[in-house]
């Protein structure tokens, strides 16, 4: 997420970063504990000058992963965290707030080292469950295993959609691959859309991204579930379970910017189709990379057979949009989706 309001060279302004603080809340309904920590955060001038201290943005994102990275059961502040202290988690209360600032203080150095070294890079796994029937849509029609490609691929875990089971209420859907560690994503098919039998058969799995998450690195995957929000215990323990997958499948990660590493990935693939997606990555590409990714396509598709599924936000839509098509200019959408997953929708 993006703190648009947020202005490094306002940071010593401490009624500046009040306001920023306020705005952020805005974006973290779902998360009550955040909502009301931040809420107090921005009446606190001791508060407001740490997050004040973060070099990067969005700060509270930062400085609330920094402290889950850190917390553990010991701590009393765990009390109010549902992922440490399950259901007997307290709601937010003034205790929450001062057993927070006191955490925060207390580590203040190492959560402003961390907040300013470190980046807001999730990866959302769910997201596999809604793009699924339009990868399958496309493999289907070439009857042959895909090169699959994921363009901002962070740790990879969408590249594994073949060995996730799914549940979209109406179908369920097997892993045609199995790892030892099993994990079923549900997708409520609110669309009626015709679901597949299975995964596409998969050839190879690469990942380009700009600052691929070593799904091996303790420290990064640890990194990855501090992100996730407190209440969010179901996409932790998912997380949880994709990084186990992923750890136990062959992935080529590349790093670099995908505008340039797309078509270099393309010549060294084996012969075959080549089906591309990706999903909340788009927004973060300028024009001149989001027209040579499409040229990149376009010159692939002069090669071999390659389709593109994307899974992108829209300006003033509450969700994401899944498109097919080669470019930007000739996509289609074809779906609704929740931001995570949770469900696939006609547009409306
Ligand atoms: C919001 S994350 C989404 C990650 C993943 N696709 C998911 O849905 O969970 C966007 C990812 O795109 C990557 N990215 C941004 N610009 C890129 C570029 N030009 N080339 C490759 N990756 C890029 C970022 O590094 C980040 O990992």
């Amino acid at each position: 997420m993006d703190s648009p309001a947020w202005r490094a060279d306002n940071r010593a302004d401490l009624d500046q970063v009040a306001r920023s603080v306020t705005t952020w809340i805005e974006s973290a309904l779902d998360s009550p504990l955040y909502a009301f920590l931040a809420s107090r955060i921005s009446q606190d001038p001791q508060m407001l000058a740490l997050v004040g201290a973060i070099d990067n943005a969005p700060p509270l994102n930062l400085l609330f992963a920094g402290v889950q990275l850190r917390l553990n059961t010991a701590d009393p502040l765990a009390a109010w965290y549902p992922h440490l202290a399950g259901a007997d988690a307290r709601p937010p209360d003034a205790d929450a707030y001062a057993a927070f600032s006191a955490y925060a203080l207390d580590h203040a150095a190492e959560l402003i080292e961390m907040g300013s070294t470190r980046r807001t890079q999730t990866n959302e796994v769910g997201r596999s469950a809604a793009i699924l029937p339009w990868l399958v849509e496309a493999a289907d029609a070439w009857g042959a295993p895909v090169h699959l490609v994921d363009i901002g691929a962070s740790a990879g875990l969408n590249l594994c959609l073949d060995r996730f089971d799914y549940d979209y209420g109406d179908k369920t859907v097997s892993a045609i691959n199995p790892s030892a560690t099993r994990l079923t994503l549900q997708c409520e098919n609110r669309g009626g859309f015709a679901l597949p039998d299975s995964a596409p058969a998969i050839a190879t799995r690469t990942g380009l991204d700009l600052a691929p998450i070593d799904a091996m690195d303790a420290d990064a995957t640890a990194w990855l579930e501090a992100l996730v929000w407190p209440e969010h215990t179901d996409r932790l323990e998912r997380l949880r379970a994709a990084l186990a997958i992923r750890r136990d499948t062959d992935v080529r990660m590349v790093a670099g910017d995908a505008a340039v590493s797309l078509l270099e990935t393309e010549a060294n693939l084996p012969p075959g189709p080549m089906l591309v997606f990706h999903t909340v990555m788009a927004y973060q590409l300028a024009a001149t990379q989001r027209d040579a990714i499409d040229a990149s396509l376009a010159e692939v598709a002069t090669r071999r057979p390659v389709a593109r599924v994307a899974m992108e936000p829209v300006r003033g839509a509450g969700y994401l949009y899944l498109y097919t098509g080669l470019s930007y200019a000739t996509a289609q959408v074809r779906a609704g989706a929740h931001a995570h997953g949770r469900w696939i929708d006609n547009v409306a």
